[in-house]
């Protein structure tokens, strides 16, 4: 039977994946943000996962504005990246795991949620980089289940709506007959506003109380509407949604693992944490065990 291990939530912005191409972890201006990856590398080593179910937001690589699903799953055995125009070299992406993002769906659909499936599809750097970030100098040894939520173009779902839609990801992990080990990841914000008159604007205050309540009570991050998300967090750090639904995805009860909170980098407050499904908890490092009984 499948196991679920738990989460990395990770900022996702682009300037990071030129600070890996460049070398450029340990300046000063980087050091802060990705010294915050080796606790979370460290229980990667621990827990081992095979599969990533990536809940992410896409910047117009696969989707643009004149055609934009509120909620879309990858169902393909390949993804990858492509030149999204920030001077970047593409990054390698897994490979997906189309019988799983199947049944996914199936779930969803049955849980009456009404999304896309796409059987080719781009992923942007929202999720290739946090991939890079937990994974670096190689590709992600993992398979993928890309789940891209619209926060960019309102409409945008509730951050109810993305809790229930993770929360229907969760059901579905859970009657996977697989015996894969399995995490989430949720990608984007936090604060942050790129453009307009609040160009700039961060809150660390709402950053906080978000990750204070992501593990404990994350039904907190919904009563807020999303115009009032908007507002307490930026026009972009409202890719909160993609958290709060990665969240869904890993029960009622998880345990904080790692935190770490930055400002700034280009503009947002970065932020990564690592929270642990109670399951992988009461099964200690049993994953480390396996790879080195494999060793
Ligand atoms: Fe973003």
């Amino acid at each position: 039977m499948a196991k679920v291990i738990g989460g990395v939530f990770t900022s996702h912005v682009p300037a990071i994946g030129g600070a890996i191409h460049r070398g450029a972890q340990n300046e000063p201006y980087w050091k802060p943000f990705f010294d915050a990856w080796p606790p979370v590398r460290e229980w990667l080593g621990e827990q081992v996962p095979d599969v990533v179910i990536m809940f992410y937001n896409d910047h117009g690589l696969n989707f643009f504005l004149d055609k934009m699903p509120t909620f879309a799953i990858g169902a393909a055995a390949q993804y990858r990246n492509e030149d999204e125009g920030w001077g970047l070299p593409p990054f390698p992406v897994p490979p997906g795991h189309p019988e799983l993002s199947w049944a996914i769906i199936e779930k969803l659909v049955a849980e009456e949620f009404d999304i896309t499936t796409c059987q080719d599809m781009l992923v942007d750097h929202a999720a290739s980089i946090p991939l890079a970030l937990a994974w670096p100098d190689r590709e992600a040894p993992v398979k993928i289940v890309p789940i891209a939520i619209n926060t960019v173009q309102h409409p945008l779902p509730s951050a109810k709506r993305c809790l229930a839609l993770g929360r229907a990801v969760g059901k579905a992990l859970a009657e996977w007959q697989g015996d894969e080990t399995i995490m989430v990841m949720g990608t984007g914000g936090l604060s942050h506003q790129l453009d307009g008159e609040r160009a700039g604007f961060m809150n660390p205050e709402y950053d906080l109380f978000c990750m204070d309540n992501l593990s404990a009570d994350p039904d907190a991050l919904t009563r807020h509407s999303v115009h009032e998300i908007v507002e307490l967090s930026g026009t972009q750090g409202v890719e909160i949604l993609n958290w709060i639904a990665a969240r869904g995805a890993l029960g009622d009860k998880v345990h904080e693992v790692s935190r770490s909170y930055h400002i700034p980098i280009s503009n947002t407050a970065a932020a990564v944490m690592v929270l642990e499904t109670e399951a992988a908890r009461a099964a200690g490092n049993a994953g480390a065990e396996k790879t080195a009984e494999l060793a």
